[in-house]
């Protein structure tokens, strides 16, 4: 097993505490589309902010079993309010919240290029892919509700996807 790094120690420990602040992030959009009277899209940040748990728990597992590292538990400050802003709104913070989260997880690759780790390069690649994925969606999502028409129709159709 390849030593990992104090540079990238802390690199994956950053990362684990951003995971935990998206984590917070859609949880508040949880509430906020609770508030908004959308249970779809509540049900759809629930999962994001489940998924974000996971990623953290992913990093952290990493550290742990693959590369006998110590994970910090992180200090995760108060989300931003998500409340009063519109859901074609509250998706756009989200795809935004992900477009930042890219680049940390590009950056996190870079530094494990330069450190020469290829196991964190790999992890780092799968995590690139996921966050394609997430992107994708909010992509997706934000062109129906801007392309329709109808706004109100398209996010009926929107939330009945989502609806558990
Ligand atoms: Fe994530």
């Amino acid at each position: 097993m390849k030593v990992l790094g104090n540079e990238l120690i802390v690199q994956l420990n950053s990362q684990i505490q951003k995971e935990y602040a998206a984590c917070h992030a859609y949880w508040a959009m949880e509430w906020a589309f609770l508030d908004l009277g959308w249970k779809g899209l509540a049900q759809w940040a629930h999962e994001e902010a489940s998924g974000e748990r996971h990623h953290a728990k992913g990093i952290a597992y990493y550290m742990l079993k693959k590369r006998a590292a110590r994970p910090q538990m992180p200090m995760v400050a108060a989300s931003q309010s998500f409340y009063d802003m519109t859901p074609l709104e509250l998706l756009q913070a989200a795809a935004a919240m992900e477009a930042e989260m890219t680049e940390n997880v590009n950056r996190l690759y870079t530094y494990a290029e330069d450190f020469d780790d290829g196991g964190v390069c790999l992890y780092a690649a799968d995590m690139l892919e996921e966050q394609e994925k997430s992107e994708g969606e909010l992509a997706q999502m934000v062109k129906m509700l801007k392309a329709a028409d109808d706004e109100g129709a398209a996010l009926i159709l929107l939330d009945e996807k989502y609806k558990p």
